[in-house]
Order: C-alpha cells, then structure tokens, then sequence
C-alpha cells in the first residue's frame, strides 16, 4: 500500500514534492490546503468560513477540515493509496485520521526559519491553473506571468508577511508535537528538504517504504488531479 502522510512546517516544499510523488506512484495528491482554498474560491458555507482562519495564517476548525477530508478520501482513486498534504496538523486531527485509514509512513520536512520565509515570500501562483512559482527559485518564463496560460500571478495572501509569522508559531505549537506521536509508534521519516527539489526528491525516495519505493523507480506517467507545479527550483 502506498498510504503517505507528508508533515512539515509551512514553505517547506510538501507540495511541490507531493504533486512529484504521485504522479510517479499513480496516487491521488491530497492537500487539504488545495481542498480548502478550492471551497473559499467557490464561496460554499466551508469555504466562507474557512477563508478568514487561512487569512490569518490560522488552522481551520478541526470538524470542518475532517468534513472534506472525509468525503475524499471516500472517492474511489484514494481506493489503493494516497499522499496526504497538510493533514493532520494536530493530535486531535492524526487521531480522527487513525480512525478513518491506518498509513504507512509519516514523511517529516525540516528546513531552517530563514529558508521558509524565503520559499514562503517568494512565492507565485497561477489563479487559473494553480501553477506554483517562486520568484527566485522558480521564476516564470516572463516575469509575472504563468507559462501555461498567460495569467497574471498573485500572491496567496497567507504568504503575505504578516500571516506567514503567525504560520509558523502555529506550526510550532500544534503540528510539531505530531513528530513525537509519529516517532513514538515507528511511522517516522524525517527529510532534510534544503537543497534543489531535485535532490530532495532523491531523499524522499530511499525513505518511502519498500514497496512504494519500487513503484516510484519503475512509474512516471502523471496523476490526473494533481496539483500542478512546474519542473522547479535548483535550490533554496
Ligand atoms: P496549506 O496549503 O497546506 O499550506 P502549508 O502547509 O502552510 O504549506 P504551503 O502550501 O505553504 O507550503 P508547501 O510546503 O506546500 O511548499 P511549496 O511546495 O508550495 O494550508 C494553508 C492553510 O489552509 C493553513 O494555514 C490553514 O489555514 C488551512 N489548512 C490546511 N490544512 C489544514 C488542516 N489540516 N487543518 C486546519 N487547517 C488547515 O513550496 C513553497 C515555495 O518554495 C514555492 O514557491 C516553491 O516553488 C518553492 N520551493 C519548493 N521546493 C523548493 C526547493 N527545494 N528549493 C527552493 N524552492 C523550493
């Protein structure tokens, strides 16, 4: 079974690598952050709700969050695996995940402070396709612009200054404390994710268990669904 959990502070590059990692195992990437600013764009009562929390740099209510993530880990292509984006990020949260599908393995970024603002800052996106960009690491063919379709690139407003600080001590406080649990009951992975994606892909790859190892050696044809990010940054 290929049933991943990714884990890590904000800007660390979960889902840049998470769109990799499921296209080469043929896994549906599921970001629960993707999910979320999907429901705000389309202004259903979740997504209202939700948009000021993520606003803010805050965690949306447990019981909301475990709502959407309920229904599509339900969907028939989380059937034979999935890579989990953004959840849990808090023990009440790995706990209502341990009641619905036990996983397989916890992978866990680390990255210095200053790099996460850096990645966190600098960072683009499409509003039509959700292309992910940054301006240094990644730039656009023209400054300001998606390669796929011209669009103008924004800035999501959780990666304004002001937000981005209040992300972090979230992290801190909520989501770190999952390492021990996932340490404690043998699940740990822990990735080194400075340097090119690239290089952290490689890291990734002799951490996953071996048989989800396997099929990231042997597939490459891309997911359907998966977030879209492009071939990437050399560094950072
Ligand atoms: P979410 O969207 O999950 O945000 P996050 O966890 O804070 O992670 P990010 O998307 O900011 O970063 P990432 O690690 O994916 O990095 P990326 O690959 O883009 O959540 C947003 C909000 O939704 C939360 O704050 C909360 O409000 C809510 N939410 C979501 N899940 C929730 C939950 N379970 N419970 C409650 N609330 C929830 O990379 C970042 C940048 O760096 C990009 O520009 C990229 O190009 C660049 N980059 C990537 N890799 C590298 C590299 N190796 N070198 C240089 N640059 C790189």
């Amino acid at each position: 079974m290929r049933r991943i959990v990714f884990l890590g502070p904000p800007g660390v590059g979960k889902g840049t690598q998470a769109a990799r990692l499921a296209a080469e195992l043929h896994v549906p990437h599921l970001s629960t952050g993707d999910l979320l600013r999907a429901a705000v764009a389309a202004q259903t009562p979740l997504g209202r709700e939700a948009d000021g929390h993520m606003r803010a740099g805050r965690l949306v209510p447990d019981a909301l969050v475990l709502g959407i993530l309920r229904e599509r880990l339900a969907a028939p292509d989380a059937r034979d695996g999935f890579l989990l984006d953004g959840y849990p990020r808090n023990l009440a949260q790995a706990e209502a995940l341990a009641a619905i599908t036990p996983v397989d393995a916890v992978l866990a970024f680390d990255l210095p402070r200053e790099a996460l603002v850096e990645r966190l800052t600098g960072r683009r996106v499409c509003p039509t396709d959700q292309s992910v960009y940054h301006v240094a690491f990644h730039p656009p063919k023209v400054p300001g612009r998606c390669d796929r379709d011209g669009a103008e690139l924004v800035q999501r407003p959780d990666d304004r200054p002001e937000a981005v600080g209040t992300r972090l001590a979230v992290y801190a406080e909520q989501t770190e404390p999952l390492l021990a649990h996932y340490r404690t009951n043998g699940l740990l992975r822990p990735i080194d994710a400075r340097g090119s994606p690239d290089e952290v892909a490689a890291r990734i790859r002799a951490a996953l268990p071996g048989d989800a190892r396997s099929g990231a050696a042997t597939r490459s044809r891309p997911t359907a669904g998966t977030r879209r990010r492009g071939p990437g940054p050399s560094g950072g």
